[in-house]
């Protein structure tokens, strides 16, 4: 396989050709039981300096399964509580032989700031960072949906709604960067707090404030969780409210005649489950929730073929 960007800190990383390769690959990897040793001789090492469950999961258990030994760092209990840098960090564990290092910061620019910090050995892969992006998450949820629709052409014209806090979600903003790229058309809805400045007239997206007038004429539903930890109900008008006017659920879906036979819904997770997204929705027909995690695991497979082995 050729390799690509040395580094994956954003979706515009890759470009159409790279992405269909992904794409192809991960569907050969999710058909098969026999994936190889193909990276017996690499270290991949997950450095998040913010909670994670599926993400630092999927990325350890990607490199074990090639092979690869898989080490993780937390910056708890770390030289980082003796005031070592995010660089010194990085560069200790280049030292120790690491080949892939995957970064979850809650500083938008982490990464970023990290790659142009030294001439590294070792390629970068952000796993989210801050409100930024979140690459490998949008990858995936691009996946899934290509898996359902049947082909990247065939996503094209597609409509995606977006519910949730979209100003402090790096999935939101991965996704929506990868998607229209991918032709599909993005509507937004949230209560106006939600909805970012930057998506002024001319971005092509929809914004919409009412949660029952925008699940109207759309193909796929991503739902998103308000991120508290940044601050999200700091100018709301509260918790409550927003479960009333915003909940994705059953009678919701029902009165948009959404068919709930057909799978399209959407979730990152963690699904506060209950408030964003009713809880009977999560194991419902219509929910791709587990399969968006288990394609992330050979989404990140293929990822790490593709940027280690030159
Ligand atoms: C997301 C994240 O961390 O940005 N989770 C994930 O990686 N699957 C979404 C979130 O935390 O809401």
């Amino acid at each position: 396989m050729i390799s690509m960007t040395k580094h994956l800190l954003s979706v515009d990383d890759l470009d159409l050709t790279e992405l269909e390769r992904l794409f192809t690959k991960t569907a050969q990897l999710k058909a098969t039981d026999h994936w190889g040793e193909e990276l017996a001789q690499k270290t991949i090492c997950t450095v998040f300096y913010e909670s994670s469950t599926r993400t630092r999961l999927s990325f350890e258990l990607a490199a074990k399964r090639l092979g690869a030994t898989a080490i993780s760092f937390e910056s708890k209990g770390s030289s980082v509580e003796k005031g070592e840098s995010l660089t010194e960090t990085v560069s200790t564990l280049q030292a120790l032989g690491t080949n892939l290092l995957c970064l979850r910061h809650p500083s938008s620019d982490a990464s970023q700031n990290l790659a142009k910090a030294k001439p590294w050995k070792l390629s970068l892969v952000s796993a989210g960072e801050g409100t930024r992006e979140h690459p490998t998450q949008a990858l995936l949820d691009a996946f899934t949906l290509y898996e359902v629709v049947g082909g990247l052409s065939k996503l094209a014209g597609k409509k995606l709604l977006i519910v949730g806090d979209i100003t402090n979600s790096r999935v939101a903003k991965s996704n929506i960067k990868l998607l229209t790229r991918l032709g599909v058309k993005i509507r937004l809805c949230a209560p106006p707090v939600f909805l970012p400045d930057y998506l002024s007239e001319g971005s092509g997206l929809e914004l919409e404030t009412d949660l029952d007038l925008a699940l109207k004429n759309i193909d796929f539903v991503l739902v998103l969780r308000p991120q508290r930890e940044r601050g999200s109900f700091g100018q709301t008008s509260g918790e409550a409210e927003y479960a009333k006017y915003y909940q994705v659920n059953r009678k919701r879906l029902e009165a948009a005649r959404m068919d709930l036979s057909k799978a399209f819904l959407l979730h990152p997770g963690p699904v506060n489950a209950g408030f964003e997204l009713s809880a009977e929705l999560i194991y419902d027909p219509c929910s791709l929730i587990e399969r968006q995690v288990s394609n992330g695991l050979y989404l990140r497979m293929a990822l790490m073929l593709q940027i280690i082995l030159v």
